[in-house]
């Protein structure tokens, strides 16, 4: 079908995830139309090198030949298998054991969801459920950071701390609070890495103070903060806040749906403090997005809480028709078994160098942060270094960012608030980062090149003000 035609359909039909109906109308999609390792080529032909691993899910690359066949032999065998009346498949079984296996060892039993937001939903649900069977009743809020993400359902939304998620959607609700966010960047307070780890607890100790302990169900977080931009806290942080709910009574939830399997390094970043939460969701790098698939998991105590609340012939009733799906859960398991035989090692070889390259770009006069952890990055522009000053949200700098990586070949996000985030595929070789590199840097010379980025970096020289803000 040509590409002009499909743009005009897309335009009357598709609705798009995120995004500003009316300016999409005007922009029209750009489609992709295959991958190959960390490329992708477009229905025009252009080739690109995906920085941003599809939206940080394609941990493997496109065009694993080993996933591609575990997916085709699964859908001759058993395409669907329901997981309700008892039912189940062989490859969803195998993979909730090899879960446990991976992941902290506080995790005993996992429930399938479809993606990230579902699994958010569905711990919600969950908890809310345990402590009712525990006639816990009052045990109502939740508790999330400033810039975090949980994803779009009607209650995760709520938890995900980002303003447009809220905007004519009546969120958040009266029980879903926030505390700030770990940000070294734009912090007015001291920075030390123990500094921000203790404003933290703090903030949560008088949060549940100020809700009373017995009104607070949980707290949840990301190890890192991806959709917020990459905001990566100080080593310690995770842990910190884990013994602080669990000083305080109440759930600790790690949303890992970006950090897993080794986004950030090791295959959880729980693993990498020891930490063990009562609940953790997972999705994106679960599957390498080959097809749609999430979980929540939870301690062997919640599960058992859940199981004390069913009466004769009262069910859980929680469940979807694609709950544990056999096809998304024999892909899993090949790509877990990837990531575990060369990948992770291969991200983990690697991450040192993608690393050195962007930190490299603190000497660029736009770039302000450089913020990593293995292979999740961000950089944070700025038109004053000094002053950390944003440029004008008029100049629609992001837009501009992401049209000129389009045309330079390169895809990573470029955020509303002029942090560029990166999320290479764990099978980037040395050639691949020193391509990003190179071309970043031509992305980012041409932007300084433009009059009207020049003429907010000449104005913002002098404004005297530091910003911070957050
Ligand atoms: C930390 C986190 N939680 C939840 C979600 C929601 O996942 P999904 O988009 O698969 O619904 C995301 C998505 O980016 C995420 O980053």
């Amino acid at each position: 079908m040509h590409n002009d035609f499909l743009v005009s359909l897309d335009k009357q039909h598709l609705i798009h995830p995120v995004s500003n109906y009316r300016e999409h109308e005007e922009k029209g999609v750009t489609i992709l139309h295959s991958g190959k390792g960390a490329y992708l080529t477009d229905y025009q032909g252009k080739t690109l090198l995906d920085a941003f691993s599809g939206l940080w899910c394609v941990n493997v690359g496109y065009g694993q030949d080993s996933v591609i066949k575990a997916a085709e032999t699964q859908l001759r065998t058993l395409p669907y298998a329901t997981g309700y009346f008892d039912f189940g498949s062989e490859p969803a079984i195998k993979l909730a054991a090899k879960l446990v296996e991976i992941t902290p060892s506080s995790l005993q039993h996992v429930y399938f969801t479809l993606g990230g937001s579902d699994a958010v939903d569905s711990a919600i649900r969950f908890i809310t459920n345990y402590f009712n069977a525990l006639g816990k009743h009052s045990k109502k809020h939740f508790i999330s950071v400033e810039r975090g993400y949980h994803g779009s359902s009607s209650q995760g939304a709520g938890l995900t701390a980002l303003p447009a998620f809220h905007r004519h959607f009546d969120l958040p609700q009266p029980n879903q609070h926030r505390i700030p966010c770990p940000y070294a960047y734009r912090s007015t307070e001291n920075t030390s890495d123990e500094s921000l780890i203790n404003q933290s607890v703090t903030a949560l100790k008088n949060k549940v103070k100020e809700l009373g302990v017995d009104q607070v169900a949980a707290f949840f977080c990301e190890p890192i903060m991806g959709s917020g931009g990459v905001i990566v806290p100080p080593k310690g942080w995770l842990k910190a806040m884990q013994l602080c709910c669990n000083e305080l009574g109440i759930l600790f939830v790690v949303d890992e749906v970006i950090t897993g399997f080794g986004r950030t390094g090791p295959m959880f970043a729980s693993l990498a403090e020891q930490v063990t939460p009562d609940l953790m969701t997972m999705a994106k790098g679960l599957t390498s997005g080959y097809a749609p698939m999430g979980a929540v998991m939870m301690s062997d105590e919640v599960y058992q809480g859940l199981l004390q609340g069913c009466g004769a012939n009262a069910p859980v009733g929680h469940g979807y028709t694609y709950s544990a799906h056999p096809v998304s859960a024999a892909i899993a398991l090949e790509v877990i078994r990837l990531y575990e035989e060369e990948l992770l090692a291969n991200g983990q070889r690697l991450g040192p160098y993608f690393e050195q390259g962007l930190q490299a770009f603190r000497s660029h006069p736009l770039v302000g942060d450089a913020r990593c952890r293995g292979l999740l990055g961000a950089l944070e522009l700025v038109a004053n270094k000094d002053l950390k000053t944003p440029f004008p949200a008029q100049l629609k700098l992001a837009e501009r960012i992401a049209k000129s990586a389009y045309q330079h070949g390169l895809i990573f996000r470029a955020f509303a608030d002029n942090i560029l985030g990166f999320a290479p595929a764990l099978c980037y070789t040395e050639e691949d980062f020193d391509l990003l590199f190179q071309r970043l840097t031509r992305i980012l010379d041409e932007i300084m090149g433009q009059p009207e980025v020049r003429l907010a970096m000449d104005k913002a020289a002098t404004h005297c003000q530091p910003v911070v803000n957050k």
